[in-house]
């Protein structure tokens, strides 16, 4: 990996969100920052004004400019007095970093992926997990619940840990929210220190000829639930969700049926096919219109999912098909009581995908093909 400039807490993470790459990296100082691209420069603005006064910096590149170049430099000036007349700033840092696009299948026959969920912000055996692929790992899926709670935002940074360990900023990620992630006092800034488009948490995105939408079913419980304290607004955000879906299900030709589109794949932290023991049975209309929507129109591969701590494949008909889903969902992420932590490798190529349950030492729990 790059030597990191000394600004950065961890190596940049380039996440995978709309047609963009937004490529974030958790700061120590104020600095203003900026991503050239080729001759491009993207910088980290407020309407014009360079952004300093964060721990967060982030900015946006369209995927085709980044595939292209497949490299990206970072720039930074350190601020040394931000006053409101000839401000002072150090001098630039450029670090330049490799990136690895996914490829069509024109180009390739085969797209590795890990998928990390729920490491409560202990990283070390999920990385070891998501090792599995080695160098032919092509991008990384951290599926909610990887922080224990959003109650500081230096709590963030082990979303970047597992990130910089397992592609150092020069694979895609695909990031989601958990429930955990709702909670604590910084958790309504989440948008500002993951990935969101048009600040939202749920959004869809491509890599390569894969189509991915990701869902976000916010907490696990009724929103009148005393452990929330009136805090949570979920049920409309998740009829957001629905109406979203309808769209991306009334525009097939610039989504799932767009042109070099093979396989469409639903990421959501909590497996909302099933219904849950009380008090988590919830929203199970909302839940059942979301799954009809997918089955009848939208057609995924699969749902890909975490939160339930297991390593289980639950598949159309079987006893956690709630609503009649027709897509498997894939649960890959267990971290286990004795220590160590199951996640999910996942092989696709034109024809299908197939998935490994795998753990920390590389064993093989399971393997299925869809
Ligand atoms: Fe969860």
């Amino acid at each position: 990996m790059n030597q990191l400039p000394e600004l950065f807490r961890t190596a940049p993470a380039v996440f995978a969100a709309g047609e963009d790459y937004q490529i974030m990296v958790p700061v120590n100082a104020q600095a203003l920052f900026w991503v050239e691209v080729g001759e491009h420069k993207f910088y980290d603005h407020a309407n014009g004004i360079m952004v300093s006064d964060t721990d967060m910096h982030r900015v946006c590149v369209p995927q085709n400019i980044l595939d292209e170049a497949k490299s990206y430099t970072t720039v930074y000036r350190k601020i040394i007095n931000r006053k409101p007349y000839f401000p002072e700033t150090e001098e630039e840092v450029r670090t330049t970093f490799a990136f690895s696009p996914i490829r069509g299948f024109d180009e390739t026959d085969t797209v590795r992926f890990y998928h990390i969920a729920d490491t409560h912000g202990r990283p070390e055996k999920p990385i070891e997990a998501g090792k599995y692929f080695g160098e032919n790992l092509d991008f990384l899926i951290l599926n909610g619940d990887i922080i224990d709670h959003s109650g500081d935002t230096g709590n963030f940074e082990v979303i970047f840990r597992i990130a910089e360990a397992l592609t150092g900023g020069k694979k895609p990620v695909i990031c989601s929210r958990g429930n955990h992630d709702m909670r604590g006092f910084c958790a309504e800034r989440i948008k500002d220190y993951t990935p969101a488009v048009n600040g939202k948490t749920y959004y869809t995105t491509r890599l390569g000829d894969l189509y991915f939408i990701i869902l976000d079913c916010a907490e696990d419980k009724d929103d009148s639930s005393p452990e929330y304290g009136h805090t949570v607004a979920c049920h409309a955000f998740r009829e957001e969700q629905t109406a979203y879906l309808y769209d991306i299900a009334a525009h097939p030709e610039t989504t799932t049926k767009a042109p070099g589109v093979v396989h469409t794949f639903v990421i959501s932290h909590m497996p909302f096919t099933h219904i849950d023991n009380p008090p988590f049975d919830i929203e199970q209309d909302t839940y059942r219109e979301w799954t009809r929507i997918l089955t009848e129109e939208i057609q995924p591969e699969l749902l890909i999912a975490g939160h339930m701590h297991r390593a289980e494949i639950w598949m159309p008909g079987g006893k956690n098909d709630a609503y009649g889903q027709d897509f498997p969902a894939v649960i890959c992420a267990e971290p286990c009581r004795d220590g160590s932590y199951i996640g999910g490798a996942f092989t696709v190529t034109r024809e299908d995908v197939s998935y490994l349950l795998t753990d920390d030492s590389r064993n093989v729990a399971e393997l299925h093909k869809n």
